[in-house]
């Protein structure tokens, strides 16, 4: 047992937690959509409108923020006109980024909107600057928002959507450093002002516009954007980092299958993630010191190689421990940044890379990393306070802190989020809680042997319990035991 001691103090208030930190994101892509999120009408799944009513449940139940649409990729050759009006008559297409299949476009723009009203969470549209048109984007813009009396306005209403919806987050451009057009950074933040120009606030609506940043350490896109963007209509710049255990994307690894070598790799590279926040927002401070663009991290999570037997261009992966502390040491590292970073999108909601959700058939299994953000859902609209821990090593070829955490408070109540990433010693913590009134302490636990997961035959293999935790005179004691994800709870 390693004993980690922490200091926390609540009048040390550092920043404001945006909920949106806890985001998701949902592509047009192998099942996350369809077979999915959306099994259509007609089918014997319970459903609104098509939606499927657990989802709507489990994602309402960890409060989900926002949701991004409609890719990723998928987003960069999305025209939005094909998926609205009559179902049969909306273009059928082929999805050429994901699997070659076939694309009905029965999932557009109403259905996702509904979604979102469903689940009580914000839409964010990822517009396409790739290959589509800045006429196409600004309409979309006015299909959405605008009141009455213009041309897409009125076809919405033909639509049957009498009111205007209320969009805030508009990306402008998905990864146009890949697949949104293999640009380079001085092209495309020209692009980028042009189209942000035509994009217009109607009827009360006011857009949150958001320029595609970098990839990873691309820090020189990061220094051409914010140099160059027009910074009074942008409120925030993009980032995207995938976690690839062995760092080779042709060979990335399995899910489920990985040595404790390849565990503490897998852990090393999401830590990674704390570097880049720090040195991205080292470059967007000389630009904007008044902190008023914001990063969003609205791709990020575990990429492995797709389970065996399933369609390669689907992305399907299975969700173990190992994910559960991914997620864990990411959500309190997005915390601790929450002064730049106000939101983020794990990589994708339902069936596809680091998934809240699997489903097959009618069954629905919700990961470990679900879990995560359940444990997680308090800190939303919390105001992180200063969260100083000792730490011990674990891993032995690459090398991590054994202990993940950070703290906040929100009306009086305080909510610590700890995750031990070491496989193998459990951690004794003894912290000290200055600045805040506090008399009773609780706890849950998702913990498990790092390959444990939850499937279609035991759903409930991995999900949190109550755990006994000692608060006394302002200091609180707690056991994590190996491979633990604990929120604590002090009041
Ligand atoms: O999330 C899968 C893909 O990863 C997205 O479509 C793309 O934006 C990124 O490269």
């Amino acid at each position: 047992m390693k004993k980690i001691s922490m200091l926390i103090n609540a009048q040390d208030r550092i920043s404001h937690i945006s909920p949106e930190i806890y985001g998701h994101f949902s592509e047009h892509l192998g099942r996350c959509i369809y077979n999915g999120i959306y099994v259509g009408e007609d089918s014997t799944i319970p459903n609104i409108e098509g939606i499927r009513t657990d989802i709507i449940e489990a994602f309402k139940n960890i409060k989900l923020p926002v949701l991004r649409w409609p890719g990723g990729c998928f987003a960069d050759e999305y025209h939005w006109k094909d998926g609205i009006g009559e179902k049969d008559s909306r273009k059928k297409i082929i999805n050429t980024n994901w699997g070659g299949v076939s694309e009905d476009n029965s999932f557009g723009t109403h259905e996702f909107m509904r979604l979102c009203e469903l689940v009580g969470c914000e839409p964010y549209i990822a517009g396409n600057l790739g290959s589509g048109t800045i006429q196409e984007l600004s309409e979309w813009v006015e299909y959405m928002t605008l009141e009455g009396g213009s041309p897409m306005s009125e076809l919405r209403k033909k639509n049957g959507r009498e009111k205007p919806w209320k969009m805030k987050y508009l990306g402008i451009g998905n990864e146009n450093w890949g697949c949104g057009g293999n640009m380079r950074p001085e092209y495309y933040v020209d692009e980028y002002r042009r189209y942000q120009s035509f994009c217009k606030n109607y009827s009360g609506n006011e857009l949150y516009k958001i320029a595609c940043g970098p990839s990873g350490g691309d820090y020189n896109w990061t220094e051409i954007i914010m140099k160059n963007l027009n910074s009074s209509h942008t409120k925030g710049i993009s980032l995207h980092y995938y976690t690839v255990p062995t760092g080779v994307w042709e060979k990335k690894g399995s899910a489920r299958e990985f040595d404790s070598d390849l565990y503490y790799s897998t852990i090393a590279k999401t830590l990674y993630m704390d570097e880049l926040l720090t040195r991205h927002s080292e470059i967007m401070n000389r630009y904007d010191p008044k902190n008023e663009i914001g990063l969003i991290v609205d791709e990020w999570g575990c990429w492995y190689d797709v389970e065996e037997g399933t369609n390669p261009g689907f992305l399907y992966q299975q969700n173990t421990m190992r994910d559960a502390i991914v997620a864990a040491c990411n959500l309190n590292i997005f915390n601790r940044h929450s002064k730049r970073v106000v939101m983020a999108n794990l990589a994708q909601a339902v069936n596809v890379l680091q998934s809240l959700i699997l489903t097959e058939g009618e069954k629905l299994v919700k990961t470990p990393t679900y879990h995560v953000f359940d444990l997680f859902k308090e800190h939303q609209d919390g105001e992180l306070v200063y969260c100083f821990s000792t730490n011990e090593q674990a891993g032995e070829k690459d090398i991590i802190p054994l202990l993940s955490s950070s703290a906040s408070v929100k009306d009086g109540v305080m909510t610590i989020t700890l995750a031990n990433c070491s496989i193998e010693e459990g951690a004794e913590i003894s912290c000290d809680i200055r600045g805040f009134e506090c008399s009773e302490a609780s706890a849950r636990i998702l913990t498990g042997e790092v390959h444990t997961c939850n499937d279609f035959d035991a759903p409930e293999r991995v999900s949190p319990a109550d755990y006994a935790v000692k608060l006394e005179n302002g200091v609180l004691s707690a056991e994590l035991p190996p491979c633990s994800v604990v929120t604590v709870t002090v009041r």
